[in-house]
């Protein structure tokens, strides 16, 4: 490992290197503080080519390497192993804007840019990136990307994968993918980019893509609704979509609980409603047309809800001040639940029909394994994702609450299975979830995703442990 970790010095400087435990500390725990690790460095090289020179390296002395961005990931996408064997190649200085077109309508962006920086720069050139989700200040493309996050606007504009026409990655062996191309159409063999997307740094490094954009819209409307049950939530939902299915650009779900939470543990994210409420729905809609069509679109399907009693009430945003204050109850919402305890997160997904029965029996379930426990669901309604969060009993001792994570998980997943569902909507597999792949994905599934992880790094170095479950020994 010495030997290794001086050619990588003598290649990215003191600058591109953090040798230093105490500078190496913040890169070797996930946000949620589920792991802890160790790693003798963590590289920082500034462009594609030293990306390259990274790998090759590592490639050469069969060391595994951590690509990691924001070190956002809720399923421990980027965390580093306990054995001290892996070095974090960290993107973050990789954070140019190479290019904006408005006329293609695309940009190209490296790996390190924020999502925000990257969605400021859209708007800037009067576009719009329409990749959405609350931890875009801190993600970056590249883990945005290497995970193909969905968030708010999924229902609209589908995840980021549906974003990608062109992408720039380091093979495990060091040779760079130049496909950094900017064509609608584009059928030349194999979609190699859309392997590398999703693939959660074990198959390559994304260092750069070209990203689709869209037209700013022109009005933008947001609510807040107070419901009685899910099945009012999808009601409204469906509302909507019968009045006009290309006018929603995000439906969200809360939940009492969710939103209680986030009004005790979150300063300034007070509801902006006179009574809590048993469930909550934001509606996001936008338009390209510049006259009032869609506040007329929005106060009408509400009305009817309010007077039919679907609704029990709502607020609409009178400013782009409102409009941030209301989404701020949503997005602060896996930040109040961490405050609030040990978490156990299970990102599912479900036919969007099935959302309700989904809510009904795995808060049933959860409610009669753990007395006390805190069931917090909130999340995508309009595409099926709910991220069903379960918060430790109030009181209750963290640690023996996590140890029961598995037994939490399976006990949402047998339900999610039931539905259609699946048990990683947005999040990924990361290092939490492998131990779900071969029921969930295994036979000729789970084979052929080891046969092409094994065909393009046959050392097993990149990101190790992610994803696949360790083969099981030969019988
Ligand atoms: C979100 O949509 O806010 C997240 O994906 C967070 C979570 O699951 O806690
Ligand atoms: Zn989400």
């Amino acid at each position: 490992m010495n030997a290794l970790i001086d050619i990588l010095r003598a290649r990215l400087g003191s600058g591109g290197m953090l040798t230093d435990p105490t500078d190496t500390e913040p890169y070797c725990s996930d946000w949620r503080g589920l792991y802890h690790g160790r790693t003798p460095a963590v590289l920082r090289p500034a462009d594609t080519e030293a990306v390259a020179a990274c790998v090759r390296a590592c490639a050469e002395a069969g060391a595994g390497i951590v690509p990691m961005g924001g070190n956002t990931s809720m399923v421990g996408g980027a965390a580093v192993s306990e054995n001290g064997h892996e070095l974090v190649l960290s993107l973050s200085r990789m954070n140019r804007i190479r290019a904006i077109d408005p006329v293609d309508m695309t940009m190209t962006v490296e790996a390190g840019v924020t999502l925000k920086a990257a969605q400021d720069a859209a708007r800037e050139a009067g576009c719009l990136l329409p990749l959405s989700i609350s931890s875009e200040g801190s993600a970056q493309i590249g883990g945005v990307l290497a995970t193909n996050a969905g968030g708010n606007n999924t229902v609209r504009y589908g995840n980021a994968r549906e974003l990608v026409l062109g992408l720039e990655a380091v093979m495990p062996d060091g040779t760079v993918f130049e496909g950094l191309r900017r064509l609608r159409k584009d059928n030349t063999g194999y979609a190699l980019r859309q392997l590398l997307v999703g693939s959660e740094g074990t198959l390559g490094i994304i260092t750069a893509a070209v990203l689709q954009l869209s037209p700013r819209p022109r009005q933008v409307e947001v609510a807040l609704c107070a419901v009685a049950s899910p099945e009012a939530a999808l009601a409204l939902f469906t509302a909507f979509r019968s009045a006009d299915p290309s006018a929603i650009q995000a439906f969200e779900y809360m939940s009492g609980t969710g939103m209680g939470l986030v009004n005790r543990l979150i300063p300034d994210a007070a509801l902006p409603l006179a009574e809590p409420a048993p469930h909550y729905v934001l509606v996001e809609l936008a338009s390209a047309r510049d006259d009032d069509s869609l506040r007329t679109l929005l106060e009408s399907v509400l009305g009817e809800a309010l007077e039919e009693g679907r609704v029990l009430d709502a607020v609409v945003a009178e400013s782009e001040t409102q409009r941030l204050a209301i989404w701020k109850l949503r997005e602060e919402h896996a930040e109040a639940q961490k405050r609030a305890g040990g978490n156990v997160k299970n990102d599912v997904s479900v036919p969007v029909s099935r959302v309700p029965e989904l809510i009904a029996r795995a808060t049933e379930a959860c409610e009669r394994l753990i007395p006390g426990i805190r069931v917090a669901p909130f999340g995508h309604l309009g595409d099926g994702n709910i991220h069903f969060n379960l918060v430790q009993p109030d009181g209750a001792d963290r640690v023996a609450f996590l140890a029961r994570d598995h037994e939490i998980m399976d006990t949402v997943a047998a339900i999610v299975r039931d539905l259609d569902g699946s048990f990683s909507a947005e999040h990924g597999v990361g290092k939490l979830k492998p131990y779900m792949m071969p029921s969930w994905r295994g036979g000729a599934e789970l084979e052929t995703m080891r046969r092409i992880k094994h065909a393009l790094d046959p050392k097993g170095i990149m990101n190790p442990g992610k994803v696949l479950p360790e083969a099981s020994p030969p019988t």
